[in-house]
């Protein structure tokens, strides 16, 4: 049993309250407020009255006092820190963010997928990994996952994976047979499953866990040369997983447990750090390689790219208020700058509309303009007003072109950071190249990078997933993924789901003629 954080009652640094809080409560419009503890009233035994405005606006506020929680990652843990750049990869890259001993003030929030705001931070799910850096040339956000791929790879499918991970809408619960239905019927989600039901598929605090950007991104130097990028954040603390059985005690135990662990951290000091490191493809490479580079559900393996290392990212300092500075932040694929580029990933091009657009709603338009958004450069855009806006450009000019001053945009030709496309529309996944499969990266993953115990380990999680409500042609299908992933493994799987079910339900027979018939998943590349 590792040596874990343990559940305290307040948190070690509780903020002392503010000047203001000290002084006596007002009212919203910063008159004494009347009273905060009796509504005014006919009498001691009579009605409230109406004009008990103070009253009024208590209530009122509450009612609104919550956002609507992200749509996905709801529930995170958040720091700031500082982006240390050790190494030089000018050659590459010309953010900068990315040069030579240039330092970014930096957040990060890192976060559960399928579960709400108050969900158990122990539950078995992939973390988000997002990163703000507030570089001199504007924000740029990294939003990845601590792993390196994903479970599909066209954003179209997004919102039906997200359903399926979420409550069902009668019952309101989650289900596995739904979770499974989706994955098997997308055999391109083998790899993601595979690493999630592995050792590194909860993670034992938000400190030991690696984050990656996923996926494939564009750099240009200052000379205008290009190369296929995939960042790797290691963390210097290490990888270490929960076991499922710890991971089930913690999450009765203290729900919050990997929040607390990050706060408690920084607030002794103890700044957690990772080592970013990339993996650099040149970029005609792409055009050959026999790897679809720009497919999330693929890794490179990195005897062809190996790791370059560039800098370190250490957090140091925590929220002073959650709502404000975790809540209210919003990251977003779209953010980039000068020297950073999207790739033709379908993922990655879906996601640079959806954030700003959950933004727009979740937040407000003006979300930009909230202190922990901000950008900590001049920010010289011609969108204007709307709901709660309060940074206003008095009679600058509201249009472009204008005589009068004013920037006006004007990038003309081809666009630096693009890339060549041709061809009819299609509606199609990728151009199959020699080793695109969808199974033999997780197959890899199982046979050469575990040992022994992480195979066994993974058996019994994959098991008991599939032993939580799967049944009928879901489980069948997902027995056939298993093999398909690894034979001998996917046989381990279905022997043990097969003997605990059939020790379940007595005189229940398992259905062999079924099971022996079992086709295996189709592959479903081109789908
Ligand atoms: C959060 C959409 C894929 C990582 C979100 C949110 C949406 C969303 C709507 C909520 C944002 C908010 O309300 O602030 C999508 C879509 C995807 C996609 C449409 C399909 C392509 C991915 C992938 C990754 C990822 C592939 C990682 C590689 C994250 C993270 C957050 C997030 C880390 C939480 C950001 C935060 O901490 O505020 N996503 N997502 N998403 N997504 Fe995705």
């Amino acid at each position: 049993m590792p040596d874990l954080p343990q559940p305290t009652d307040g948190t070690a640094a509780a903020a002392a309250p503010s000047e203001e809080a000290r002084l006596g409560s007002t009212m919203e419009n910063g008159a004494p407020a009347p009273s905060d503890r009796n509504s005014l009233t006919l009498g001691p035994d009579g009605p409230i009255l109406l004009h008990d405005v103070h009253f009024l606006n208590q209530m009122a506020h509450f009612n609104r006092e919550r956002i609507p929680e992200r749509n996905v990652h709801a529930k995170g843990s958040g720091a700031f820190g500082v982006f240390e750049t050790t190494e030089d990869v000018s050659a590459y890259t010309k953010a900068a963010l990315f040069q030579p001993g240039v330092t970014t003030e930096m957040l990060a929030r890192f976060s559960t997928v399928a579960g709400e705001q108050g969900a158990p931070d122990t539950w078995r799910d992939p973390r988000g990994f997002a990163l703000k850096f507030y570089t001199s040339e504007g924000n740029y956000d990294l939003v990845g996952n601590n792993t390196p791929i994903f479970f599909v790879r066209d954003t179209m499918k997004f919102p039906h994976f997200i359903r399926s991970q979420k409550r069902r809408g009668g019952s309101g619960l989650r289900d596995n047979n739904m979770q499974w239905d989706f994955w098997t019927l997308n055999p391109e989600s083998a790899h993601q499953v595979t690493y999630l039901m592995g050792d590194r598929g909860i993670p034992r605090t938000l400190r030991h866990m690696n984050g990656y950007g996923s996926h494939t991104y564009l750099w240009m130097n200052a000379a205008g040369e290009k190369h296929w990028v995939k960042y790797h954040f290691h963390s210097d603390q290490g990888v270490e997983g929960l076991a499922d059985a710890d991971a089930t005690r913690i999450a009765g135990e203290d729900a919050d447990f990997h929040r607390r662990d990050l706060y408690t951290a920084i607030a002794r000091q103890e700044f957690p750090s990772w080592t970013l490191s990339v993996q650099l493809m040149p970029y005609d490479d792409a055009k050959t390689y026999r790897i679809n580079p720009f497919d999330l559900t693929k890794v490179w393996p990195h005897s062809d790219y190996p790791l370059v290392k560039v800098g370190t990212m250490t957090l140091n300092r925590n929220p002073e208020n959650f709502f404000a500075e975790i809540e209210q932040a919003a990251f977003e694929p779209s953010a980039i700058v000068p020297g950073i580029g999207f790739s033709p990933d379908k993922m990655l091009l879906g996601r640079a509309f959806a954030y700003a657009d959950t933004h727009r709603y979740r937040i407000g338009p003006n979300y930009h303009q909230l202190p922990v958004n901000r950008p900590r450069v001049p920010v010289n855009t011609y969108t204007q007003d709307g709901p709660m806006a309060f940074e206003h450009r008095a009679d600058d000019p509201v249009y472009a072109p204008n005589s009068f001053g004013r920037g006006y945009a004007d990038e003309v030709g081809v666009a630096t950071d693009g890339w060549e496309a041709d061809g009819a529309m299609v509606r199609q996944a990728y151009t199959l190249r020699p080793d695109d499969d969808d199974w033999s990266q997780a197959g890899r993953l199982v046979r050469e990078v575990w040992n022994d115990d992480q195979r066994e380990q993974f058996v019994q999680t994959a098991a008991g997933h599939l032993l939580a409500g799967v049944e009928g042609d879901v489980l069948e299908r997902a027995f056939a993924y298993w093999r398909n992933v690894d034979a001998e493994t996917g046989k381990r799987i279905e022997q043990l789901v097969r003997s605990k079910s059939e020790g379940d339900m007595p005189g229940g027979q398992p259905d062999r003629a079924k099971a022996d018939a079992a086709e295996p998943v189709v592959e479903s590349h081109t789908q």
